[in-house]
């Protein structure tokens, strides 16, 4: 074994020369003095002061120093790695703060912008009204029904009682589906009313029945302020044991008041339906005057025109006719039906003066009414 270099020189340990390890430090300082950014900065720090960085390698030479020559080396990289560690702790301070700096330029929100430049849509008023009608008979335990828009002519009219030269079937009236060759009939229309849902709601279920039905209908007419080919009805229809007129009237009035307000009422007068049996014309209170400019030059009412009734639609009780062409025993059952349009309730109910300002779809017909779900 060879006795212990006395005579070790620690400056001709290359690493752990003085002027050395300054230059380590010096490329070092320079290196983080120069990265622009965190990231750049990120990589200086790995390179001069990780592992394998001059400083570290030279840290590790210590250990082959002579005791006495290790306190000095150790002192100088000690202080050359804590110079270096200083200056890594400033720039990282310095660089968060510009990049602190800069997000908050670019991505500052201008909370005074318009929130929302797309308008919010809004749905259209006739099928606000058509859910609020049905949800006053879901409210009673009706079912809602569905039935075809384009329709055979047996449901349309054979089934509720339509003799077969019956002027409704006329072309003035009812959009015929052309047959596949000229001249040919299909049987087929676009329904002229939702009281085809009648007939398929009885063939579809046993009694007792209660159904309410809303849907688009289509009849002949030019569209202008009072009238549309494309139009909305809902149909009502409730076949049980012993049901009378009276239920009728009662259902109807349940139905103006909960639409109207307390207080309404509604009227029948006699007139003729082929599907009903007896039938009548309904007519509602004027919901504006309560009947109270009747007769009254001093309160005229716009809404009824001093009429003190506003026509609704037709109702009767189900012609035994049809109760035995959809199957159901009139001997032991019986109903009662009424029909009528949405368009029109909803020009008196909102004052709308023009039909077509609910065909045409502006946005500005239906906003006002809001957004009810
Ligand atoms: N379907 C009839 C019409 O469109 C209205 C109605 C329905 C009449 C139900 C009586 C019973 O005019």
């Amino acid at each position: 074994m060879s006795a212990p270099n006395k005579s070790y020189d620690p400056v001709e340990v290359e690493a752990l020369k003085p002027e050395e390890i300054a230059r380590r430090r010096d490329e070092a300082l320079a290196a983080i003095a120069a990265a622009g950014d965190l990231e750049a900065l990120r990589e200086v720090k790995v390179a001069h002061t990780g592992d394998r960085s001059p400083l570290a390698l030279a840290n590790r030479e210590i250990g082959a120093l002579p005791p006495h020559a290790k306190a000095d080396a150790g002192k100088r990289v000690g202080q050359a790695r804590g110079q270096v560690n200083q200056a890594l702790k400033a720039r990282q301070e310095e660089l968060e703060a510009e990049r602190d700096a800069r997000v908050l330029v670019e991505e500052a929100v201008d909370v005074t912008l318009p929130y929302d430049r797309t308008p919010a849509g809004a749905r259209h008023p006739i099928t606000t009204l058509s859910e609020r009608i049905e949800d006053v008979f879901v409210a009673m335990g009706y079912e809602v029904a569905e039935g075809p828009e384009v329709e055979a002519e047996w449901f349309n009219f054979d089934a509720l009682n339509f003799p077969p030269d019956h002027p409704a079937r006329e072309m003035q009236d009812t959009f015929f589906v052309r047959g596949a060759k000229d001249g040919e009939s299909s049987n087929v229309v676009l329904r002229t009313h939702t009281s085809p849902v009648q007939i398929r709601s009885m063939l579809d279920r046993e009694p007792p029945i209660y159904v309410i039905c809303p849907g688009r209908t289509f009849r002949t007419d030019e569209l202008d302020a009072t009238h549309t080919p494309v139009f909305h009805q809902v149909e009502l229809l409730a076949i049980d044991e012993g049901l009378t007129m009276a239920d009728l009237k009662g259902t109807l009035d349940h139905m103006v008041r909960a639409l109207f307000g307390e207080g309404m009422s509604t009227r029948l007068r006699p007139n003729f339906f082929p599907f009903t049996e007896p039938s009548a014309e309904m007519d509602m209170l004027c919901y504006v005057c309560r009947g109270e400019s009747v007769g009254n030059p001093d309160r005229p009412c716009r809404t009824c025109s001093s009429e003190g009734w506003i026509e609704l639609g037709g109702c009767g009780m189900v012609n035994p006719r049809v109760l035995i062409a959809c199957g159901v025993d009139p001997d032991k059952y019986s109903g009662f039906a009424f029909g009528f349009g949405i368009e029109r309730m909803l020009m008196f109910r909102h004052n709308v003066e023009d039909m077509r300002d609910m065909v045409e779809g502006d946005v500005r017909f239906t906003r006002p009414f809001g957004m009810e779900i």
